[in-house]
């Protein structure tokens, strides 16, 4: 913003704290003035003269209010110009720090030393702020920079698959377009999971009643086909559960959480469960699935954006990696969480948690 020139902080406080010591002093000088001019005494000079006491205060008392006065008004400005610089100190220090930030420069602390005090307490919650933004601009990095890598494989592969077929005109075309096709579907699968989910972060969708129970219900009705081509057995059951949100983004996240505990199951003989259920104010949706046992640590990470906990050989599922970043999403958008947990046995049991619509 372009703003005037005018007056800084430290000149207005310096004229200030002068001006308030002026007013002060001279509230004090005038009312000894007004005591002294009360009473229309006189005195004498000279034995048997006699002056008014209105001409003595005004020869002897008004220089000594005047020098008075000015010492105050140097004293005021000087001593304000001092103080005013030394608390105004930490405020170049924040600014310097906005101004390096407004560059670019985000790794940059004020760490203002000292006992807190309010300014103190703006440099801290400067601090904090910049921490949050690097962490975020960094994740958004990371994000970007996994996206265009996961978006240029699909289409590298295209490009290879084409090379190969214009090199080799004898080549069987109809497998050159089936696997084109598969690459091509994963790379419209890749930017349809990118776009949900920053729909999901603009948080911009319509609100209605939603029953997760229903959710549910229909999630595992379409997965159905999923389950039996994996061997997996399908279990639903609890109670309506009413949030309010989005009814396609609540399915999309039933249907990521389902389809992973599908696909990420044992190679046989797998049981997956899915229940909802209302606590306090808390609608909470649980599904469990048996599997490989899983590592706590690894467990923590898996909702991060791009992230495959391990390589699969045993399933022909390629999945993008975005399926519990977008649950995630969701569920922040609706003011709620998504809980991950391994199971003693093997497997996993993530838990959604969303506010229970009243
Ligand atoms: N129910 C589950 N049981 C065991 N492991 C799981 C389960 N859900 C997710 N995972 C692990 O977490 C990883 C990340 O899951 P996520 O859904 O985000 O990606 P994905 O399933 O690999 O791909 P997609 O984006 O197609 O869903 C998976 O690769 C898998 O290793
Ligand atoms: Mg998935």
């Amino acid at each position: 913003m372009n703003r005037p020139p005018g007056l800084s902080v430290r000149v207005k406080l310096t004229l200030s704290y002068a001006g308030f010591l002026m007013v002060a002093g001279g509230v004090l000088l005038g009312t000894v003035w007004a005591l002294l001019l009360r009473d229309y005494q006189v005195v004498s000079a000279r034995p048997g003269e006699f002056v008014p006491v209105r001409s003595v205060v005004v020869h002897v008392y008004a220089p000594a209010t005047a020098a008075v006065l000015l010492f105050l008004l140097v004293f005021g400005l000087v001593g304000g110009w001092i103080l005013a610089g030394r608390m105004l100190a930490p405020l170049a220090r924040i600014t310097d720090a906005a101004r390096m930030a407004a560059h670019g420069s985000l790794s940059h602390r004020i760490r203002l030393p000292g006992r807190a005090d309010e300014l103190r307490e703006l440099a801290d919650a400067f601090d904090a702020m910049l921490t949050r933004i690097e962490a975020h601009v960094g994740e958004q990095r990371r994000f970007a920079a996994n996206a265009s890598h996961e978006l240029r494989t699909p289409l590298a592969i295209s490009r290879t698959l084409l090379d190969v077929a214009r090199s080799d005109p004898d080549r069987d075309a109809a497998e050159v377009i089936e696997r084109l096709h598969t690459v091509n579907t994963r790379a419209i699968d890749l930017t349809e999971a990118l776009l949900l989910l920053s729909r999901a972060e603009q948080r911009s969708f319509a609100r209605e009643r939603v029953d997760l129970s229903l959710l549910a219900e229909e999630a595992t009705e379409t997965l159905l086909p999923l389950a039996e081509k994996q061997g997996v057995a399908l279990e639903t059951s609890g109670e309506i559960a009413p949030v309010n949100g989005s009814p396609a983004l609540l399915l999309q996240l039933t249907m990521n959480l389902v389809q992973n505990a599908i696909v990420h199951n044992l190679p046989a003989h797998g049981v997956v469960r899915v229940n909802t259920g209302v606590r306090a104010a808390t609608v909470v949706l649980t599904v469990e699935n048996t599997g490989e046992k899983l590592a706590p640590h690894l467990v923590s990470t898996l909702a991060e954006p791009f992230r495959r906990g391990t390589e699969r050989t045993h399933t022909d599922h390629a999945g993008v990696g975005l399926g519990l970043a977008i649950v995630r999403t969701i569920a922040h958008a609706h003011d709620g969480r998504l809980i991950l947990a391994p199971l003693p046995a093997g497997g996993l049991r993530a838990t959604v948690e969303l506010p229970a619509q009243t």
